[in-house]
């Protein structure tokens, strides 16, 4: 992953830091790293507390209080083992934030999942990487290696008073592999199903055993919060925000790439100011927010500040952070063809109404958007829109559906319009 990718203008990152650049633990701890764990390590009991203060959220695209899912984990007693799964499976279309992190700034996220397992006395941590980003595999097989052979582990395996086993393998390389059920069954050598809930992986996860499950950004952002404190956190995002989010920015702008700026930046600061605009001067017609799972954006929202709550009450969600921008003159159509082509491609099979429903609405749109398609066509569209939302046993079936019925929201006349009659 070309490092070029991170923006220089922005002035208050952490996690794209060049100091958080350290692929070797002694990089790392020279500079940025060792200070949260040793934090941790001296009070172990305010760790969840001091996470819960500073409002950290889920950045994997739940925005989950990530405090809330630590708690649960912390309190089951009933179990000698208990599983962390770092998730770095990272495989949906516009997202490229967790590759890069894994393969340029390992020791961030090593140090905040050490920290997140004395928070929840979890015995096991495993990294889970997406298996096509083999320079992420080996940094972060490199980076553990050495962390276990540092003084910082052993304390961390006393204060656990058990081992600590950690284990770095590769996903599946599935887009579903990244659901966190499917990710539990990964873990266990089976093919990636998503499970249905409850239980949730807090009570019963890996092999039975509670399992906390966070992202790779989440948990990368662990040991500044602990060095800096709760307050400092708050402080880096906008107002109500707190913190700051890697924007995976990309599409028809100037300067795509990853741009970590304080939560809450407006969509417009991060497309006109960072990206440089857009390209060739082109009008600004789409943007594909949060991943392709999600509602559409158009320029009347460019306002909106990118958290995960104001991004919301615009109907849609932030997500991962991705950002794909699309300008006049790009067929939404055929964009959101291929997208739900993918989801089609990428739904395990478990649910009829999932296998059956993103097969027929991505043949409904390919007919469409080679013009044969009849009106008849884009009602069954329109119905099945109506119809299939909350069927399917994860959400891959309800984002695939949240971009097609939005993309007819703003853009029926592209639809009416791509019609044979
Ligand atoms: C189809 C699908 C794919 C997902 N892929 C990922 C992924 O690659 N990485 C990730 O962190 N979360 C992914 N998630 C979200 C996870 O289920 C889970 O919410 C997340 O890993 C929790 O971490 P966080 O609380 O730190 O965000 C996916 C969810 C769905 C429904
Ligand atoms: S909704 Fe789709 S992807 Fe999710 S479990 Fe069901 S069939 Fe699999």
């Amino acid at each position: 992953m070309n490092s070029q990718l991170i923006n220089s203008k922005v002035m208050n990152n952490v996690l794209l830091h060049p100091k958080s650049q350290a692929k070797e633990l002694t990089d790392w701890l020279h500079g940025n790293g060792g200070a949260g764990l040793e934090k941790a390590l001296s009070a172990t009991h305010d760790i969840i507390p001091v996470i819960q203060e500073a409002g950290l959220r889920g950045l994997g695209g739940s925005g989950f209080p990530s405090y809330k899912k630590w708690q649960f984990v912390a309190e089951q007693s009933g179990n000698p083992d208990k599983y962390l799964i770092c998730n770095g499976n990272e495989d949906e279309p516009g997202t490229f934030k967790d590759v890069f992190l894994l393969s340029n700034s390992p020791n961030q996220v090593i140090e905040g999942a050490l920290i997140t397992a004395l928070a929840t006395n979890i015995n096991n941590i495993v990294f889970y990487i997406n298996p096509e980003q083999k320079t992420s595999l080996e940094s972060i097989r490199s980076a553990v290696e050495q962390w276990q052979a540092s003084e910082f582990f052993t304390r961390v395996e006393d204060k656990l008073a058990q081992p600590l086993n950690i284990r770095v393998m590769a996903s599946s390389g599935h887009y579903i592999g990244g659901e966190e059920t499917a990710a539990i069954e990964s873990v266990e050598g089976n093919f990636p199903f998503p499970r249905g809930k409850p239980p949730y992986p807090a009570v019963s996860g890996v092999h039975g055993c509670p399992t906390l499950i966070n992202n790779v950004e989440t948990l990368a952002n662990v040991p500044h919060i602990l060095k800096n404190g709760a307050k400092w956190y708050q402080d880096l995002g906008c107002g109500e925000s707190y913190g700051t989010k890697i924007y995976c920015l990309s599409g028809d702008v100037l300067n795509p790439g990853l741009y970590e700026l304080p939560m809450g930046t407006p969509l417009s600061e991060l497309i006109y100011t960072y990206g440089n605009g857009m390209l060739l001067e082109k009008k600004l017609k789409a943007v594909f927010t949060g991943g392709v799972s999600s509602t559409i954006l158009t320029p009347q929202d460019i306002d909106v500040p990118l958290d995960f709550d104001s991004v919301q009450q615009r109907g849609s969600s932030l997500g991962t952070g991705a950002m794909i921008v699309v300008s006049e003159g790009t067929g939404i159509v055929k964009r959101v063809t291929e997208y739900v082509n993918f989801y089609a491609h990428s739904s395990c099979g478990q649910c009829p109404p999932c296998k059956t429903g993103t097969f027929y609405i991505s043949q409904l749109l390919n007919k469409i958007d080679t013009g044969q398609a009849k009106g008849a066509d884009l009602d069954s569209l329109i119905n099945l829109c109506k119809i299939l939302p909350g069927s399917g046993r994860c959400h891959l079936l309800d984002g695939a559906i949240k971009i097609v019925d939005s993309s007819l929201h703003h853009f029926e006349h592209e639809y009416k319009s791509s019609l044979s009659i």
